[in-house]
Formats: C-alpha cells, structure tokens, sequence
C-alpha cells in the first residue's frame, strides 16, 4: 500500500476491560459477570457479512483488533473473528493483523493461541516505566509486569509496539528523557508515545476541575514534546505521525489507511467506518453499548446507528485533519480533485510565513514540528 493507495482495513472493537482506567474516555466497560465471547463473536460475524454485502470483493491490507482489551478475548474468538472476515474478503498472506492487549492479561499461552489464529502484530498498554505513576494511572500492572508482557510478545510475534503516556502530573522533561531512553532499549520497531489529554467525563477531569490534578504547563508541555521527538529520532524511531514512532518500514498499516483517508470498516460496538460506496464516501458508526449493539446485530445484522454519505467539503475536511498528522503530509492535487476546492493561497502562505506548515517539491502539503503541535488550530486555519 501506499499513500496514493490507501488500501482497506478492517477495525473490529472489543469494549471490555478488567477495570476502567481513570484517564480514559475510549468505549470501554467493565462487567461484573464475563461476556458471552461465543455470542459476541457470533455477532460479530454477522456483522462483517452484513458489512460485506454492501461492499464485496474487497481485498483487506490491514486487521486492527483494538479495544478496550482485546487481549481479554480467548484465541478461539479472535480465530472466529478473523474466520469471517477471510469468508467475506479476500486477505492476502501478508495482511496485517495487529491485537492491543493490556500487559495485566498477557499470558504466554494465549498469546501463542493469537498467534495460531493469525495475529502477526501486537500493542501493548505499558503506559509508564515506573510504579508510582502506574499506580497513579490506575493501571493494573506494574513495571516488572509489563517488562515480562514485553519479553512474551516479543517471542511470540514478528512485530510488536508499546504506547507510553507521557505529561504526566509533575513530570519533568529530564526524567521523561530518562524513562524514554529505557523504553527505546525495550523497543522492537514501533512506538506510541501520547500526551496525556484530560478527557471529558473522566475521573481525570473531574479532579482536575477540582484542581487536585494538575497536569504541566503549555511550555513544560512542549518541551516534553521535543524532548519525545527528539530521544525517540536519536534512536532510529523518528515520528511519522503526531504520537507515534517507527523505524522505517515498521509503520502501523492499518493506522496509515486512516491517515491516508483510506477505506475502513468499524465492526463491534461503537465502532467507526469509512466506506466507499456506489452513491460515494460513507461514514458509518455503529451502537457504543455493547449489550445493545449485540441485539441490534441480533436483530437487524448490524449494529448501525450512523450512516452517511459525505459530501466533497466534508470529506476535504477529513482528509486534512487526519494527512497533516503525518510526517509525509498530504498530497495537494488529491486535495483538490476530492475536496472540489482550492486551499486558500493566502491563508497558506500565511502558516508557512508562520512555520506552520510547508510545501515539497513534490506537490505535498506537511505540517513542522510546530505546526503540529498546534495540529488542530493549523487544521481549523486550512479548512476555513
Ligand atoms: C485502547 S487503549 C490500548 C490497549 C489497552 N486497553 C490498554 O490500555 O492497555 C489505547 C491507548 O490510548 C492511550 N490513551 C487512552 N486514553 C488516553 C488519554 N486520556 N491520554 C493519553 N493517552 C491515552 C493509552 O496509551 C492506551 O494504551
Ligand atoms: S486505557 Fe485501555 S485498559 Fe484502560 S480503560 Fe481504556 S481501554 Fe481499558
């Protein structure tokens, strides 16, 4: 696949957790009494060959299996998830196929099943490298834990990567420079390295509204920023998206088709899809409640709440907010010819006077370092 050919990912979401994390606002859920996996994972193929009927003879690049915790699924679910997406599209052999798991629900022998359904990709939830703030991110693992997730999954599959969480109240740039270089030892090829975002409706939120939780100031912020580009370049990850690092070629495919603004279907609760359709561009969304997503499936094959054609501006749109978090940028002409307009020539040369943004010789448009730091005002500055 390449930029010019975002290809076809397939998302399938899998909303449980073992206990909800007090920073997170993804649709996660904790039940006292274990999910149905059998029922689920029936659903969930129905899902796809209902998804599948709208949109056959597609040839899938990439498989993203994300969570919530998927790692809390048994392998026999994962197998009969990826079962019926091969049913109902083609996959070719080297699809990949990439599972979030939860360092606290990592065991060697599930893995090895995971491995044996089919996933060639792993991320791990690692978050921090040290206790205290393991503990203070509610997590349910600790360092030596996570380490030993790590080793396991190395062992167990080709390609893995980590997400780490940094801004972390009180964190200073030296000792995140620290805990990065720890983590980049650690590291096989890929990383996610998010700033902590103080999400709406969250335990977070409400202490930091409270003012108990005071995360760094917009200044320390950036450093941390730099200080994250900077540590993880030096080591031969260098960011090829706003949060996430890579050695050359060890890119996430199935995050790029979504950066690329390229087909994906969302399949499970709450889950996101764009497909191209004969009557054009659709946003799909499907029911975030998992119990009501399952008798919705039950009843109707899907679980669809949402489904819209979008029209040229709005697919314009898209395609900047999700191309300028890439390193590589957009390329201008498929701007144009998707969007029906012209970027505006003087609100564009305003950002590059501003070093927000800048052109290639080839016809690209791409955000710097600064421009994306402040990705979403750049965004709302184009999109005007
Ligand atoms: C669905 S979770 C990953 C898998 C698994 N649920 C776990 O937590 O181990 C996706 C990632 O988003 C990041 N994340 C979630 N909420 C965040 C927040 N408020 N700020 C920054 N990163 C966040 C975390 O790094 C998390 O690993
Ligand atoms: S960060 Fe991961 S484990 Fe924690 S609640 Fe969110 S999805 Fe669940």
């Amino acid at each position: 696949m390449s930029a010019a050919e975002p290809g076809f990912g397939v998302y399938v979401h899998w909303p449980f957790c073992a206990a909800k994390c007090p920073y997170c606002d993804f649709n996660s859920h904790v039940r006292h009494d274990p999910p149905d996996q059998a029922r689920f994972s029936r659903a969930l193929a129905r899902e796809i060959a209902t998804t599948a009927d709208r949109m056959p003879g597609r040839t899938v690049s990439s498989i993203f299996l994300g969570g919530g915790t998927p790692s809390l699924m048994e392998p026999a679910t994962v197998g009969a998830i990826l079962d019926a997406i091969a049913l109902n599209w083609t996959v070719a052999a080297n699809t990949e196929v990439t599972l979030e798991a939860n360092p606290s629900s990592v065991e060697a022998e599930r893995f090895r099943g995971y491995r044996l359904a089919g996933v060639n990709r792993v991320s791990l939830g690692v978050q921090a490298l040290n206790d205290a703030d393991l503990r203070f991110l509610g997590r349910l693992h600790d360092v030596a834990e996570a380490l030993k997730a790590i080793e396991i999954a190395r062992k167990t599959f080709p390609r893995i990567s980590f997400d780490l969480i940094y801004a972390r109240p009180g964190q200073t740039p030296a000792a995140w420079q620290r805990e990065l270089g720890e983590a980049l030892k650690l590291a096989a090829d890929h990383l996610s390295l998010y700033q902590l975002t103080i999400e709406d409706e969250t335990p977070f939120a409400r202490l930091y509204r409270a003012g108990k939780l005071k995360v760094p100031d917009e200044d320390t912020a950036a450093e941390l920023y730099a200080v994250t580009r900077e540590t993880a370049e030096g080591a031969g990850l260098p960011a090829y998206e706003v949060s996430n690092h890579a050695r050359p070629d060890a890119e996430c495919r199935h995050n790029l088709v979504y950066w690329r603004y390229g087909e994906y279907a969302g399949i499970g609760p709450g889950a996101h899809g764009r497909l191209r359709l004969p009557d054009g561009r659709h946003a799909t969304e499907t029911e975030r409640n998992p119990e009501a997503w399952l008798a919705r499936v039950e009843r109707y094959g899907d679980g669809l709440i949402v489904d819209e054609l979008l029209n040229r501006e709005e697919q314009g749109d898209e395609m900047l907010l999700m191309g300028l978090r890439l390193a590589e940028g957009i390329d201008i002409a498929r701007y144009e010819k998707l969007s029906g307009r012209d970027l505006d020539p003087e609100q564009l040369a305003d950002l590059v006077a501003h070093g927000m943004v800048e052109r290639t010789v080839d016809g690209r448009l791409r955000a710097t370092r600064a421009g994306s730091f402040v990705l979403d005002a750049v965004v709302a500055d184009l999109a005007a």
